[in-house]
């Protein structure tokens, strides 16, 4: 079990439900009536996750890659136009060799021309405990050098599915000789309260 992956009920959020036809069509499976109904209901929650991202960014295990650039980035003092894929561990606690909760995966380029600042499209991969299967994804603007950075959650699947919220990141430590990041996540995000089907993601 993820220890440090707080699931925290802030409050009870509402949905509006509306009859598909073209879903009856398709023929129900158990499931997914089950979990319609749940959100139908208004078994809408907020959860709070905690975790690292470890950000390599050069050595041997590096986890982050420059895939293009614009004749501008060399000479701009943002890097403007670097786009970078990365596919990041993701721990409980700083330390790399916490427990794995799971990891991130995506696209980080630099958009802004006068201060330090990504465009990102980032899925996180929960692999452990209630949340293993299940993906959260997060895309807009993250000023670096801020201390904190909010950023908009915009979907998820399994237990995140119509996932809406946002997460605030910072910078926990960056080793300038090693290029190595440590970055803190705290998402802020909705499910549906179903345990039957919390249950089915862990499988
Ligand atoms: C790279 O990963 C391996 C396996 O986890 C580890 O033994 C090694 O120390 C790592 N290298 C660096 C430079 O961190």
């Amino acid at each position: 079990m993820a220890n440090i992956i707080i699931f925290i009920v802030i409050s009870s959020l509402s949905i509006a439900c509306i009859p598909s036809g073209y879903a009856r069509k398709q023929g129900p499976v158990d499931n997914e009536k089950a979990w319609f109904q749940n959100i139908c209901q208004g078994n809408e929650k907020v959860a709070k996750l905690q975790f690292y991202v470890q950000d390599v960014l050069s050595g041997e295990n590096t986890t982050v890659y420059e895939i293009a650039r614009a004749s501008i980035t060399s000479n701009s003092p943002t890097a403007f136009g670097q786009v970078r894929v990365l596919d990041d561990l993701l721990t409980a606690e700083p330390d790399i060799n916490s427990e794995v909760v799971g990891r991130v995966q995506g696209l980080i380029t630099s958009a802004d021309l006068e201060t330090s600042a990504l465009a990102i499209n980032l899925n996180f991969v929960f692999t452990s405990g209630q949340y293993s299967g299940s993906t959260i994804s997060i895309l807009g603007r993250n000023q670096i050098m801020n201390k904190e950075r909010e950023l908009p959650v915009v979907g998820g699947t399994g237990v995140f599915r119509f996932a809406r919220g946002y997460a605030i990141t910072s910078t926990h430590s960056y080793n300038v000789e090693t290029s190595y990041g440590i970055l803190e996540y705290t998402i802020y995000v909705t499910y549906v309260d179903d345990s039957s089907m919390r249950l089915q993601a862990n499988m």
